[in-house]
């Protein structure tokens, strides 16, 4: 049997696991402690102290995201000393960067506003210090605004531990610290893949989806879980739609696999094709060897491709005709096109093309 944990959280006696960390204890005892830089899929790094607890017999506050629990630990998340720390670094936060939340994309989904709000800080103590970079925009699918960054290290983290890219890292010191790919250089021009992890992750309005710019509000939109069909991983995706138009798309962390959140370039970004206007609506027929495709009914297509396999194969036989499935159909079409070439044409030559 699992062996437990006995510790004291706002009072309240609750039972952990060796090796849990106080924040993680406390979530699963249904206890809140704000968190910034925390992403329960990276390792903690103790950035942002917006975590902070008292931990009777400590010297300190301490990070709860980072501090393991041990048997009878005491733990106030509430008290007056931990909130006004909490405020002291989130105003600090505030007042380090540009966070214009008027024309911000992440306006309604922002951490660090949802913390401001939480917190009921009307204005930071400190002045508006700004470090003035200038956006990226060299690229069409992810916009980095500096000015908007509180330096959590979570986009370093996810690209490094989650993505692999090891793209990101921590450039420069003290107040001129900054994030982004080796040698100041901006996304394209970098080794980065555009998979977008770091959008997905980034807290605040400092890494956002380009493409979503002015296309919606985050409330406006609607969110449908999908799976993507780039490939046959089975990856799934959260839509947001406005107006009938998919305008973002973000890996969905809740379903859990095959992804677990994280999303390719393409699922995340090349969603172009749906409304695009070459994209084929209806069957195409070439009637003649040199003529040109012509528009037809489903009922004439499937008329046409009937004739001409039963031609084939009164001519030549069954094993005369392959067939070559997809890596974006679904098991279950793959399976029936597998049926359909054994059971209706009788051959077995069928063959996919994850196998190229
Ligand atoms: Fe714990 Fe940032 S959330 S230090």
């Amino acid at each position: 049997m699992e062996k437990k944990i006995l510790i004291t959280i706002d009072g309240q006696e609750v039972t952990a696991k060796p090796g849990q960390t106080i924040l993680e204890s406390a979530t699963e005892n249904g206890i809140f402690i704000p968190t910034l830089c925390h992403y329960s899929r990276t390792t903690n790094v103790g950035a942002c102290r917006v975590c902070v607890v008292e931990v009777e017999k400590a010297r300190s506050l301490v990070a709860s995201c980072c501090m393991p629990v041990s048997p009878g630990m005491v733990i106030r998340t509430n008290t007056k000393q931990v909130r006004d720390a909490q405020r002291m670094i989130v105003e600090l936060l505030w007042s380090s960067g540009d966070h214009n939340c008027l024309t911000c994309e992440q306006n309604g989904q922002c951490e660090l506003q949802n913390l401001i709000y939480w917190l009921k800080i009307e204005q930071p103590r400190f002045p508006i210090q700004a470090p003035g970079y200038a956006p990226e925009t060299s690229n069409t699918m992810i916009q980095r605004d500096l000015n908007k960054c509180v330096l959590c290290g979570r986009c370093i983290r996810a690209c490094n531990e989650i993505q692999v890219n090891e793209v990101l890292d921590f450039s420069m010191r003290g107040s001129h610290a900054k994030v982004g790919p080796a040698f100041d250089a901006d996304y394209i021009a970098s080794s980065c893949v555009f998979c977008g992890e770091c959008l997905q992750v980034c807290p605040t309005g400092a890494i956002t989806y380009r493409q979503a710019k002015f296309a919606g509000r985050p409330w406006e939109t609607e969110k449908v879980r999908t799976t993507c069909t780039y490939c046959g991983v089975g990856c799934q995706m959260d839509l947001f739609i406005h107006e009938g138009k998919i305008v973002k798309v973000s890996g969905n962390r809740e379903y859990g696999k095959p992804n677990e959140g994280s999303l390719c370039v393409k699922g995340r970004f090349g969603m172009d094709f749906i409304a695009h206007p070459d994209r084929l609506k209806k069957p195409l027929i070439r009637y003649d060897k040199n003529g040109d495709l012509k528009e037809a009914s489903w009922d004439e297509a499937y008329k046409f491709i009937a004739d001409k396999l039963t031609a084939v194969k009164k001519a030549s036989g069954a094993d005369s005709i392959a067939g070559l499935s997809s890596a974006r159909c679904t098991n279950e079409e793959n399976y029936l096109f597998q049926k359909f070439m054994r059971a209706v044409i009788g051959t077995n030559n069928v063959d996919h093309c994850a196998r190229l």
